[in-house]
């Protein structure tokens, strides 16, 4: 089909993010608080999801349409029963180039030799604090971070190098712990990234307040471990890439509230339910699953995903107005980030 695909605002499209459960075994509070995702909540039925076949051939068809790095999410994506074997299926389609996963870790220990051996080329785990009791208070399960330590050690003995480890900052609760996060990882294969609170979804509350911006947080770091920047690995990497001066390694920040990124964001996102997403903050979707099951072609579903692609001018966190704020928009465990 066309390889030159662009949006309105001139990007391409070179990422998706693959959400393959809406369900979760944390609460953390900041994306699935208990009072929203309780015993009442109605997760998707198994029959909701996309299976691992129609997942497949959708992620071949958008291989023809310029993806090339493909991230699972979840909720949990370890919940979905095994998810090697679906890695196993994309790492077999020629155009994947990347093949990553973002995890809580709760289930990496008696996963993450199966992954490696299935294709997955690296790692993502979400730890927002090394202070246990801290860390139970935003999980809000009381898991322990004993458990999360010991699965990001069974990915590196797995041969996951780097792993990089997701921080999610709040003011007031975890942001005591940036130092301490940097100094547990100098020095190993550990990268960890500090990523400033944003308003996803409209469950968690979300208040400008919350939010440590990110040059505090580089500041506190760089006081205790002077850094300096680097280059970024790949156009369009959200991050923004630090190391030690005195050569213990790299961290990151992830400042999509104080210096949006929406300009290189070359990503489509697919929910758990099937329905394709041009932006995180999107209030407006695109049923997939229906195309895909009412019978519809290869040709004909990349035309209607090349058709969602090329109309799009999403650039939310560019504009984060009272506008864009308002409105009912898909939850974080719905579409995994
Ligand atoms: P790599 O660079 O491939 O390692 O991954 P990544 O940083 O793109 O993915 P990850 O799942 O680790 O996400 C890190 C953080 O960035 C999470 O908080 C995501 O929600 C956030 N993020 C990822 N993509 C976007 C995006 O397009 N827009 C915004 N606003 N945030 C994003
Ligand atoms: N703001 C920033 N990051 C978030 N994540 C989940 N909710 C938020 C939020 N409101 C992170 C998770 C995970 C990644 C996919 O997104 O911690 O690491
Ligand atoms: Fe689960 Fe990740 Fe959401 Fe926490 S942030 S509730 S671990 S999906
Ligand atoms: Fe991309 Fe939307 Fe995030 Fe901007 S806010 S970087 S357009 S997903």
């Amino acid at each position: 089909m066309t390889p030159h695909l662009k949006d309105q605002l001139g990007r391409p499209l070179r990422d998706l993010r693959l959400s393959v459960t809406d369900r979760c075994n944390f609460r953390c509070t900041y994306c699935m608080p208990r009072d929203v995702f309780d015993r009442e909540f109605e997760f998707l039925d198994s029959g909701e999801l996309l299976s691992f076949e129609e997942i497949t051939r959708i992620v071949g068809i958008m291989t023809s349409l310029g993806v090339r790095k493909v991230r699972i999410t979840g909720g949990e994506p370890l919940l979905r029963r095994e998810l090697e074997k679906l890695v196993a299926m994309l790492f077999a389609l020629p155009g994947v180039e990347d093949l990553t996963l973002t995890t809580n870790a709760s289930l990496l220990a008696r996963k993450a030799g199966l992954l490696k051996e299935a294709g997955l080329s690296r790692v993502t785990v979400s730890l927002d604090s090394l202070d246990d009791e801290v860390f139970r208070r935003m999980n809000d399960t009381g898991f322990p971070v004993a458990r999360v330590l010991t699965g990001i050690e069974a990915a590196i003995d797995a041969g996951f190098d780097p792993i990089k480890v997701n921080v999610v900052v709040r003011r007031g609760l975890n942001d005591h712990g940036i130092v301490d996060m940097a100094r547990r990882f100098r020095g190993t294969c550990v990268i960890p990234r500090f990523i400033e609170y944003m308003d996803v979804g409209s469950t968690n509350g979300w208040r400008l307040d919350d939010v440590v911006p990110a040059g505090a947080i580089l500041s506190r770091i760089d006081a205790e471990f002077p850094l300096e920047p680097i280059e970024s690995r790949y156009h369009g990497e959200v991050a923004r890439r630090y190391r030690y001066r005195d050569g213990a390694g790299e961290i990151g920040v992830i400042a999509s509230v104080t210096r949006p990124f929406c300009g290189t964001c070359t990503r489509l996102r697919i929910s758990s339910d099937g329905r394709l997403f041009t932006c995180l903050f999107g209030s407006r979707s695109e049923d997939l699953r229906e195309r895909v099951r009412s019978g519809g072609g290869d040709e004909d579903i990349a035309r209607f995903i090349a058709g969602m692609w090329g109309r799009r001018e999403d650039r939310y966190s560019e504009l984060r107005s009272g506008e864009t704020q308002s409105g009912s928009r898909v939850e974080m465990s719905q579409i995994g980030g």
